[in-house]
């Protein structure tokens, strides 16, 4: 029988697509989140013998520590995540992604897991204009970066013995999830084309690696099921270079897969400057090399999903304020 993996954020975002990939994959899955944004991507588990849901906050040791028991490997994904949220709420985002992620690791590492899986992201390199491997310079324009680098750094520094941590800089996140998030890019976009007929963009020159979420969940099963050695832990950014995009043809591809949908053209405005100072082209080689991590999913069919869904009232108002991290809520309030 294979491990049962124990996943820190399953509620969330990439979290409800990865325990859908694991448990396709043959793994047990035990999920731990606080469920800020709801419990929906859940609630399909009662009574699936396969999925063990525990409701708890990674800040409590013990919550933390009770977690462990049984488990085979570990993905921390549980944060306050995005430039804006942890903007909102930086006590939650320091106790959260910071003081709580080093109590899992040093837990995960006294429990013996076999792999522990560190969700980190590519925005800890905020700005640079080189093709940006692992070992280039980190430059973080948020307190969200900052907090992810400092627990990278206190992850790797109890690596050792038989614990390898394995960080994942993950690029930005597309496509459909059962906890869904219209305050990413791609979906954004998707999204205000569907609301209000047409994609704007504020500057548009600034490139960004993306990464949809099928893609990101293989990583992560590549990860686990790899016989390499890990001593000493690893760190890959997670993505593919021919998904290093400006954000104008961002809108371009979203704006092709809304066609291929739909049927429609949408007009794309670009307007002014970015609010968001992120701009920066990653190297995936390294992923590459050594797991053989390729992606398949691309934007227009990532997007032409989630016109779909909004068609189809799967979705049914994407303003609501759970779809936005920086609300922090899981109502049905709509945003203003
Ligand atoms: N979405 C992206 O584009 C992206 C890109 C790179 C890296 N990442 C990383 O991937 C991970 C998942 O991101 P996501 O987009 O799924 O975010 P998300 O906000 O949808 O999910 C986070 C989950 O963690 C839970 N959580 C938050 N604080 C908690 C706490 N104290 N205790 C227990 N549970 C808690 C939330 O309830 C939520 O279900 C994060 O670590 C993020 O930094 C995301």
């Amino acid at each position: 029988m294979k491990d049962k993996i124990l996943v820190i954020g399953g509620a969330g975002y990439l979290g409800a697509v990865l325990v859908e990939n694991l448990l396709r994959r043959g793994y047990s899955v035990r999920i731990l989140d606080s469920f800020i944004y709801g419990k929906k991507a859940v609630e399909k588990y009662t009574g699936d013998k396969r999925v063990e849901v525990i409701n708890g906050d990674i800040r409590n040791i013990e919550t933390v520590n009770n977690s462990m028991e049984g488990i085979g490997s570990v993905a921390l994904l549980a944060a306050v995540v995005g430039d804006p949220a942890s903007k909102a709420r930086p006590e939650q985002t320091v106790e959260t992604n910071y003081l709580a992620a080093q109590v899992v690791a040093s837990s995960a590492k006294r429990s013996g897991v076999k792999k522990f899986i560190y969700a980190s992201t590519c925005s800890v390199y905020g700005v640079g204009s080189e093709m940006l491997d692992e070992q280039a310079p980190l430059n973080p324009v948020s307190l969200y970066a900052k907090t992810k680098i400092s627990s990278e750094e206190s992850i790797m520094s109890i690596a050792g013995g038989d614990f390898s941590p394995v960080i994942m800089r993950m690029s930005t996140l597309y496509g459909f999830s059962p906890r869904m998030r219209f305050d990413l890019v791609v979906n954004t976009m998707t999204m205000t084309a569907f609301t209000g007929g047409r994609i704007t963009v504020f500057g548009g020159n600034q490139w960004r690696p993306l990464l949809s979420l099928e893609d990101a969940a293989d990583a992560y099963i590549k990860v686990l099921e790899s016989k390499m050695q890990m001593n000493g832990g690893k760190i890959y950014n997670v993505g593919s270079e021919e998904q290093n995009y400006i954000i104008t043809d961002v809108a371009k591809l979203v704006a092709e897969g809304i066609k291929k949908a739909s049927g429609k053209d949408i007009p794309i405005n670009i307007e002014g400057d970015s609010t968001d100072a992120r701009d920066y082209r990653v190297t995936f080689k390294k992923i590459q090399a050594e797991l053989g991590f390729t992606v398949r999913s691309t934007i227009p069919n990532s997007a032409a999903e989630i016109w779909s869904k909004l068609e189809s009232r799967e979705i049914d108002d994407p303003k609501r304020k759970i779809y936005y991290n920086h609300y922090f809520d899981a109502s049905e309030e709509l945003i203003g």
